[in-house]
């Protein structure tokens, strides 16, 4: 019959999914009982999430293992490490994911999403971005949205990315560094990407550009809660999320869901945009709330969040000379604010 000592040897090895650290290395066995007469090993392990999808594969492979040494029987139960132990070990398990992502340690994602599409996301991302580099902070952006992307028209860019070596060179513009998948297609077509590629290519405007030292790399997420959306929140790195909405009701019931859909892949919601907020007359100076009031602070009162910025209904000044029909100038109203909302992303998304 299986010994004590050779079950708590047979499971060293094995790998907490969530840390990806050995059950030796996190002590992760709190018992283990033999009843000799029935051949039954009962085994308590501590897990960084005991409640997760993994769970069901580990215990199976487990039972495998014990059963395969002569138990007849498995019991196991899964507890949760000590906090401490375990927070400690999320926050190396997840640097190490963003490290292996873009090739370095310390940058900051923080995607942008909404429930409907056209509401303002690639607007703020970029605009965002743009702020964050007026801040002094080192920004890229990937345009994620690879079948509705907006972001280098928006920014006004006209060439297209250099590859060096093994490596594609973001375009920079306004000191932003950005990809796009539009870089990649002929003639503005639309193009129509499946499971397979579209984790692949989204993996390769990680991997395979050049990112350099970044403080945030913002991510334009494409539109709605649909299959699409969900797969590329989930093929995403950990990220903070912004949530961008109109301050119509009916927007932010659905702005709602895309926040549900958020932290259900395991991004952490970082604060509300309301976009649209109301329309200000140049003559009389007066505010009018075209799309109507009080959806952005109902969504963060059931997100359980705040609103960091209303942003008026107001395009960029026209330029002569820079050309870039998405981009708030530092001195607008609309660039003002979003230079409030960087402050408040710098100080929330440690
Ligand atoms: N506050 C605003 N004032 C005026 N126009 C705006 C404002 N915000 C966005 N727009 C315009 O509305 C349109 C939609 O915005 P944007 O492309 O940023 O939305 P989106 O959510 O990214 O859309 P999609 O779902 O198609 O990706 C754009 O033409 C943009 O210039
Ligand atoms: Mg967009």
């Amino acid at each position: 019959m299986i010994t004590e000592e050779r079950v708590r040897e047979l499971l060293k090895p094995v790998q907490d999914p969530h840390i990806h650290k050995t059950f030796e290395e996190t002590d992760a066995i709190e018992s283990v009982k033999i009843k000799e007469d029935k051949g039954h090993v009962s085994v308590k392990v501590a897990l960084a999430d005991p409640n997760s999808g993994e769970q069901l594969q580990l215990q199976q492979e487990i039972v495998g293992m014990l059963k395969k040494e002569g138990a007849t029987t498995v019991g196991l139960r899964f507890t949760e490490l000590p906090e401490e132990k375990r927070e400690a070990y999320m926050s190396e398990a997840n640097e190490e994911q963003e490290a292996n992502l873009i090739g370095q340690k310390g940058t900051t994602f923080i995607s942008v999403a909404s429930g409907k599409g056209g509401v303002g996301k690639s607007t703020v991302t970029v605009n965002l971005a743009i702020a964050l580099e007026r801040l002094g902070k080192k920004v890229g952006i990937v345009d994620a949205d690879i079948y509705g992307f907006s972001v280098p028209d928006m920014m006004g860019v006209e060439n297209r990315p250099q590859v060096r070596g093994e490596k594609i060179i973001p375009v920079e513009r306004f000191g932003v560094q950005m990809i796009s998948m539009g870089f990649f297609v002929e003639d503005n077509s639309p193009i129509i990407w499946r499971g397979p590629m579209l984790g692949k290519m989204l993996t390769s405007f990680f991997k395979e550009v050049e990112w350099g030292d970044l403080d945030y790399l913002l991510l334009d997420l494409p539109p709605g809660t649909g299959d699409i959306a969900l797969d590329v929140q989930e093929l995403l790195p950990s990220s903070k999320q912004l949530i961008v909405s109109t301050p119509h009701p009916t927007a932010a019931f659905v702005a709602a869901r895309a926040g549900q859909m958020a932290l259900k892949a395991d991004h952490e919601i970082l604060g509300i945009v309301e976009n649209m907020a109301y329309f200000e007359s140049n003559i009389t100076g007066q505010k009018e709330y075209v799309f109507g009031e009080g959806g952005g602070d109902k969504l963060a009162e059931v997100l359980n969040t705040d609103v960091l910025g209303r942003l008026p209904l107001q395009q960029p000044y026209d330029e002569e000379d820079t050309f870039a029909p998405g981009v708030y100038q530092e001195d607008h109203p609309t660039g003002k604010v979003f230079l409030s909302i960087a402050n408040q992303v710098i100080k929330r998304a440690k």
